[in-house]
């Protein structure tokens, strides 16, 4: 008795101080059988990310054929310069640029909606805030001094951290960011923003797991197939039994 409180005590801690230490977190709610979110998200992808970062474990055709997008649409919205259908998902930009302006190259972000999960990508790009100590001018609430600019400013606008003071007993006084405000809008409504970051993190996650779409397709006619199963299996044990009663 007396271990199973002690597990129960540790257990309900352990959490506790995980959900404290993990901060506030957003929801995505993303959906994968959106296809018309996923393809919106891919769009986005390919104009304000690809700059920087690859996703070179995925290939222009095969997104094309996941997302329901034809070999013309792909070329004339997705692919930019010479860039062919079976070219994996590279960027344009060089280490040394990217070691120049950033001290750092930007990662490949095939697999980071896996690494970080999707309420924490949503998360990352509705807290970027104007801290003009910071050499991009801005910093990030769940990504601390990232070296990341908003790239997504123009759509959102800017916003800035309203901060918090507490006077210690010692004199010193504490700041805190208590939350963060808009201060600029950007060609966005903040419903609209949310919206879009949304098709993006659904765009990501695909990105992470493009066998997932396949297995949602599959698992569909699985239920089907168990249903007309059910069917015959039914009729079949009418059939065992009406002799027996
Ligand atoms: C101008 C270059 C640039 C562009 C454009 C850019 N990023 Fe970044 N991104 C970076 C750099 C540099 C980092 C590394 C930040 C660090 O580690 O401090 C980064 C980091 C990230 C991270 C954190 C990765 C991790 O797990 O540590 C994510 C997620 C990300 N970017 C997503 C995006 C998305 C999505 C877009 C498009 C909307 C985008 N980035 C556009 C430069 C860029």
């Amino acid at each position: 008795m007396k271990q199973l409180v002690i597990f129960l005590t540790l257990l309900l801690t352990g959490s506790l101080a995980w959900a404290a230490d993990s901060g506030p977190v957003m929801h995505a709610d993303v959906d994968l059988s959106d296809q018309a979110s996923l393809q919106r998200g891919a769009k986005i992808f390919v104009n304000y990310c690809q700059s920087c970062h690859a996703a070179a474990y995925m290939r222009y055709s095969r997104l094309g054929q996941d997302l329901g997008i034809t070999v013309d649409v792909l070329k004339e919205n997705l692919m930019f310069g010479t860039v062919k259908p079976g070219d994996t998902m590279t960027s344009n930009l060089s280490r040394d640029d990217a070691v120049q302006f950033f001290a750092m190259v930007p990662p490949d972000l095939s697999v980071t909606a896996r690494a970080r999960g999707a309420d924490w990508l949503y998360t990352y790009f509705m807290t970027f805030y104007r801290d003009d100590s910071r050499p991009t001018g801005v910093n990030n609430l769940t990504f601390k001094d990232v070296a990341m600019p908003h790239i997504l400013w123009e759509k959102q606008g800017w916003q800035r951290a309203v901060v918090k003071e507490t006077q210690n007993a010692d004199g010193s006084v504490t700041k805190e960011i208590e939350h963060l405000e808009l201060e600029t809008p950007g060609e966005l409504t903040e419903v609209e923003y949310a919206a879009l970051v949304r098709d993006l993190v659904n765009f990501m996650v695909y990105l992470g797991e493009p066998i997932k779409l396949k297995r949602y397709q599959i698992g569909g006619w699985v239920m089907v197939y168990l249903i007309i199963l059910l069917l015959v299996v039914y009729l079949l044990k009418k059939e065992y039994w009406k002799d027996v009663h």
